[in-house]
């Protein structure tokens, strides 16, 4: 399939570019380099020695960005792009919803002119708010607590419109649990700009000694050691879900939610030991109060996405640690 990428040169577009490129289907990334740099797009070439194309394109501009439909013949969408963290987005909302929103509207609109009707979308857990217990099921009732999550959830919920005004799309909504790990190379990664927000970033930049310790964000949670739980997924395991998304809907049409996520709850002590243990390097910490909005508990029941994509990790805790320190260890100071 011709697979046009929006948002391919983030952390989990790169890694999904790279699995496109093995699978033989031909792929256009659109990005703007709001949250990633060009080099990435030098490391997928070497990763995979197949050529691909590039448009440096911002979504919220229509004219440029209809010339990538126009300028190529595209068959399915994988929509990453957009702002993706929480605590800005509490900070700036207007700017979260306006370019989350108005990005994929301008998409949907463009893909519905030039005949494009598969498309993949970057959902997140986020939608599944505070108050499921997990494991979390694709069925159950959606909130969310902060800007960014309302703009998954407000998506989804256009796209499940779209689909009802017309039945000749399929729309695959993947709600990712928590994203870490690198491509095998260790040559692509997270890259974040400046202070990680989310734990792994954090971990390995202590590691890399670039950050004095690490803050543990609550050790009072009801938990097995008192510090939240997450469902901690190798990027390359969750890149591989959107090649089976588009592989479910490349001859169907729907609009269906999927978690990705391996099922298994482990807490920041948990990975913090693993890491320390299976690189044997040394991480400081020290625990503090909770961060506000988190919840304790967080994994997915993923039997949805066996069944109906055939997908299931295969990455292991150990491979999630070892690469993510691969990563960061080769590359100290990202791209
Ligand atoms: N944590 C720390 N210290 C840190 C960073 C995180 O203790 O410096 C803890 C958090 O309190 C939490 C766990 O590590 O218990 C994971 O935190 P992350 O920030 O890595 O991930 P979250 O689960 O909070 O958020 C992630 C994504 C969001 C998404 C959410 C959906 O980053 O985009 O999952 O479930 F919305």
């Amino acid at each position: 399939m011709k697979v046009l990428v929006t948002g391919g040169a983030g952390y989990i577009g790169s890694h999904t570019v790279v699995e496109l490129l093995n699978d033989n289907h031909e792929v256009i990334i659109v990005d703007n380099f709001s949250n990633s740099n060009p080099e990435v797009l030098n490391r997928i070439k070497e990763i995979t020695n197949k050529e691909f194309k590039f448009y440096e394109v911002d979504l919220l501009d229509e004219e440029k960005f209809e010339k990538v439909f126009k300028e190529n013949q595209i068959d399915a969408t994988i929509h990453f792009a957009g702002y993706k963290a929480v605590g800005e987005s509490v900070e700036k909302p207007i700017s979260y919803y306006h370019n989350n929103l108005t990005s994929t509207f301008i998409l949907c609109d463009l893909m519905k002119k030039y005949s494009v009707k598969k498309l993949v979308f970057s959902s997140s857990a986020t939608v599944y708010g505070m108050n499921n217990s997990s494991p979390l099921l694709e069925t159950m009732p959606l909130s969310a607590t902060n800007p960014y999550g309302m703009t998954k959830l407000m998506i989804e919920q256009i796209l499940g419109d779209l689909y009802k005004s017309d039945n000749s799309w399929g729309i695959a909504l993947l709600r990712y649990f928590n994203p870490i790990g690198a491509h095998e190379s260790g040559r692509i990664g997270e890259n974040p700009n400046g202070i990680p927000n989310n734990l792994m970033p954090y971990i390995t930049q202590v590691a890399v000694k670039k950050r004095e310790k690490l803050s543990i964000f609550g050790s009072d949670y009801d938990t097995h050691d008192g510090t939240g739980v997450r469902d901690y997924i190798h990027v390359v395991d969750l890149a591989k879900g959107h090649i089976k998304a588009l592989e479910k809907f490349e001859n169907e049409t729907g609009v269906e939610a999927f978690n990705l996520g391996t099922g298994d709850g482990i807490s920041v002590l948990d990975l913090v030991n693993a890491f320390k243990g299976i690189n044997n390097v040394d991480i400081p910490y020290e625990l503090v109060s909770r961060r506000a909005g988190d919840v304790a508990t967080c994994y997915a029941d993923s039997s949805k996405a066996l069944k109906e994509l055939n997908w299931k990790t295969e990455k292991s805790l150990e491979d999630m640690c070892r690469d993510s320190w691969k990563w960061q260890s080769n590359n100290p100071n990202g791209y």
